[in-house]
């Protein structure tokens, strides 16, 4: 029996559960959904006969791959995979993936959603401003980044890159700005939207000295992790400058320490980037899919473990 489990705390949408399980039957597998789990327990007893398993933010930590005595693969359905224990997967010989590129669209409409919303005063009655015109600096050019590129460019911003691992040729063939440092980026623009990873090296790295180079009026928009974000140095900046915004699609750890900023912090409730239903099929389908072609074919071409 090959047993594929989706497990998600977040729900996807009806109709990419749907499909996912449409796919995982037509390859002749069983199916079983675990969604909005309330704790550890439930996920950890579900994934003990799964051969495969399904995930979104949800932590697949040392605990849940040793539970999953018979898992061969999980995929983060999903760009991020630092909510997966890779060496924990490596240890016990199970494949890790994830399905670059899937969400990417829902993400960066999110980011000008909510810079709009910013820039509008959250729709107060009160005179905004308007994004065309403005420089935008995107940081990471990867699959998010590059929809965030090409909305800007249709909203009339001017749009810049930094992304130590993308060639400045391939940036400029965008019509994108590369520029060459990380804190040239922030001193250019007035808007800077974040897609860099979450690991050990960019953990807080988005710091007081880097965010104090940004021009009057400066707006972080964040649709990547918490963890990059230094918070106490974002407190300390916005305390000690009444005109910058902080715009993220994660609460903050310490929510009430930004209670005194007024509106210029928006912050959604619950991970909300990738949560349409156009990305959870892109992403829930295409996990569905490396599954059958890991498990019938040996395909590992979006491994993320060693
Ligand atoms: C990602 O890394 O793909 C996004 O952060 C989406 O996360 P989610 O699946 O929990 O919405």
């Amino acid at each position: 029996m090959t047993k594929v489990l989706v497990a998600t705390e977040k729900p996807f949408a009806k109709a990419a559960v749907d499909q996912i399980e449409a796919v995982v039957k037509e390859a002749g597998f069983d199916f079983a959904l675990l969604e909005k789990y309330a704790d550890k327990a439930e996920l950890l007893d579900a994934v003990k006969d799964a051969s495969a398993l399904i995930v979104r933010s949800d932590k697949v930590t040392s605990e849940v791959v040793e539970a999953a005595k018979e898992l061969k693969i999980v995929v983060r359905a999903g760009a991020g995979y630092d909510n997966l224990d890779l060496d924990a997967c490596t240890a016990n010989d199970v494949v890790a993936m994830n399905t670059p590129g899937q969400n990417s669209n829902a993400v960066a409409e999110l980011a000008f959603g909510m810079m709009i919303a910013m820039a509008r005063n959250a729709y107060n009655g009160t005179a905004g401003t308007e994004l065309r015109g403005k420089k935008i600096g995107i940081h990471a050019y990867g699959n998010v980044g590059l929809y965030v590129a090409k909305i800007a460019q249709g909203m009339g911003m001017e749009v810049y890159a930094f992304d130590p691992f993308v060639s400045a040729e391939k940036i400029k063939a965008d019509g994108v700005t590369p520029v060459d440092s990380v804190e040239e980026l922030y001193s250019t623009c007035q808007y800077v939207s974040l897609h860099i990873p979450a690991t050990p090296q960019t953990k807080e790295s988005i710091n007081f000295d880097l965010l104090s180079k940004m021009p009057k009026g400066g707006v972080l928009v964040n649709t990547a992790r918490k963890e990059v974000i230094h918070e106490a140095d974002m407190i300390k900046l916005m305390n000690e400058r009444e005109d910058f915004c902080y715009i993220s699609d994660i609460a903050p750890d310490n929510k009430n320490d930004f209670a005194p900023f007024g509106g210029r912090f928006f912050f959604t409730p619950k991970k909300m980037g990738a949560q349409t239903a156009e990305a959870n099929i892109n992403a829930g389908v295409a996990a569905a899919n490396q599954i059958v072609d890991f498990i019938k074919n040996g395909n590992t071409t979006f491994k993320v473990n060693k």
